[in-house]
């Protein structure tokens, strides 16, 4: 299964990149995971424009580096996407991107974790209704991953301290058994797909 790790926030000085280092470690761990981080940071695209919604658009003109984002995500069998909470809802430059999205997501699964001074509790549920938008099967994760004063515990190489590593009731558990989640729907709906 290839994983697209896909990193929300672009902001200066931003900590959701450690916490996607992190989950890339994770993945590195776990059989038949193939993962690789997406940053949005590397695809600077414009605000959505276009005069269509992109998926009634068969003759769709596309901003070059939108198209290349597109391209990447066409890459992958499955998704995880990590971010933070702004004013109670997702980063804007997330949103931007995945307006831009048309057929990439259909019946392949996703998965979201989070951060935030709540945890990012609230952009969890609404990226989790906007992936939906797009046909992704989203996976079912119970409470979620969402992280309070995240790097406290994780630092900017994606390395999670011992003692909150060792939690058993922690993220690190959390986000195993999600990355196990993902694997097992991505097998079910790639067979489903053919
Ligand atoms: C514009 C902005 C709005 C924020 N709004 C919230 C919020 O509504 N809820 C919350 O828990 N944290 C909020 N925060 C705190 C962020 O979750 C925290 O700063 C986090 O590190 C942001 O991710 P980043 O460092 O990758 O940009 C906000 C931060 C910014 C910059």
């Amino acid at each position: 299964m290839k994983l697209a790790i896909i990193v929300a926030t672009t902001r200066v000085g931003r900590k959701t990149l450690q916490q996607a280092k992190w989950a890339a470690k994770l993945a590195a761990n776990v059989d038949g995971i193939d993962a690789e981080i997406v940053d949005l940071a590397d695809y600077p695209m414009p605000f959505f424009d276009e005069p269509v919604s992109p998926r009634y658009n068969p003759s769709r003109q596309i901003d070059s580096v939108a198209k290349k984002w597109l391209d990447k995500l066409n890459e992958f069998d499955a998704y995880l996407f990590v971010t933070a909470e702004y004013n109670h809802s997702i980063p804007a430059v997330l949103k931007n991107a995945l307006d831009y999205v048309d057929f990439q997501f259909i019946h392949k699964p996703g998965a979201v974790i989070s951060h935030g001074s709540a945890g990012g509790a609230r952009a969890q549920v609404h990226l989790k209704q906007i992936l939906s938008e797009s046909k992704m099967a989203v996976v079912p994760s119970g409470p979620g991953v969402a992280i309070v004063h995240m790097s406290d515990i994780i630092d900017e190489e994606g390395n999670m301290s011992a003692e909150a590593a060792a939690n058993p009731y922690g993220p690190k558990p959390a986000v195993e058994d999600l990355l196990n989640d993902l694997k097992w729907y991505s097998d079910a709906l790639a067979a489903a797909r053919k």
